[in-house]
């Protein structure tokens, strides 16, 4: 069976010191987490995109404490081998207070081995500080961070001209110094993403940020096709679950038109 990952070892998982890189993938669901359990999955993230893809909302702001609760702890009942992290969702950690209670309430309830929150201001900073002092494990996340969506004003690429990948550096350095585990790199410029990784002693997980991290993590239903849309261009699918599915339940409901199929009973 698989052993449990720990905070003490994924912070050491620096592919410069010959780690293999961390492989994340997000998860919403009792059943697909058994499925990932199952496999040599290091992280599994609950993230707040499930905003989009479960419950169908524009964006990630929409997502609440309560919805956050109840899909973390359905990944943990079926994920009790691997590493889950938890999102903390838009609005749940504006001020240290509202962070301590929410992101307590969620670790506490869902029992995720840690928290993820967007951002790297000094208020993010502080909360770091006092989340890990508490012992609540938090991830970082910076670059494309979707639930300032509205502030940023769009999707693109973060970190090409030198003003602002020196702000973006920046804010790893701060992140790692106020005790993050590790750190999302969401749509950061490649080779920023290599420099942040070289000069970080704790991993970098990057997403549509080049390879040159310590790890990478995707949404599971944009790595399936599982919708019906085309996934962004930061994920190239490896098969297409919608087709397939919308094949089979074509075919099953062609078969039931038969008067005379047998159906299954309970014995
Ligand atoms: O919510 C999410 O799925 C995420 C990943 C894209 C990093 O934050």
């Amino acid at each position: 069976m698989k052993k449990i990952l720990t905070t003490k070892k994924i912070r050491k998982n620096k592919v410069k010191e010959g780690h293999t890189p961390l492989q994340m993938l997000t998860c919403y669901d009792y059943q697909n987490a058994r499925l990932l359990d199952e496999t040599e999955l290091d992280l599994i993230l609950v993230g707040d995109s499930l905003g989009n893809v479960i419950l169908g909302y524009e964006t990630t702001v929409e997502v609440t404490i309560n919805e956050m609760e109840i899909f973390c702890s359905a990944v943990k009942r079926g994920a009790q081998n691997t590493f889950v992290v938890g999102d903390l969702p838009f609005g749940t950690y504006s001020t240290l207070n509202s962070a301590l209670e929410n992101a307590t309430h969620l670790f506490q309830k869902s029992k995720v081995e840690a928290i993820k929150l967007e951002g790297a201001f000094p208020h993010h900073l502080e909360i770091v500080e006092r989340l890990t002092q508490v012992g609540i494990p938090v991830m970082g996340h910076i670059g494309l961070t979707p639930q300032s969506i509205h502030q940023l004003g769009g999707y693109y690429v973060h970190g090409k001209k030198a003003e602002t990948a020196k702000a973006i550096m920046k804010q790893a350095k701060d992140l790692q110094e106020a005790g993050v585990f590790a750190l999302v790199l969401e749509c950061v410029d490649a080779k920023l993403s290599q420099e942040i990784t070289e000069t970080l002693s704790i991993p970098t997980i990057g997403i549509g940020s080049g390879s040159q991290t310590d790890g990478q993590v995707l949404v599971l239903n944009d790595l399936l096709h599982l919708g019906p849309e085309a996934p962004p261009p930061i994920c190239r699918p490896i098969t297409n679950l919608y087709q397939v599915k919308k094949q089979f339940i074509e075919g099953y409901l062609a078969g039931q038109k038969e008067v005379t199929k047998e159906q299954p009973t309970l014995h």
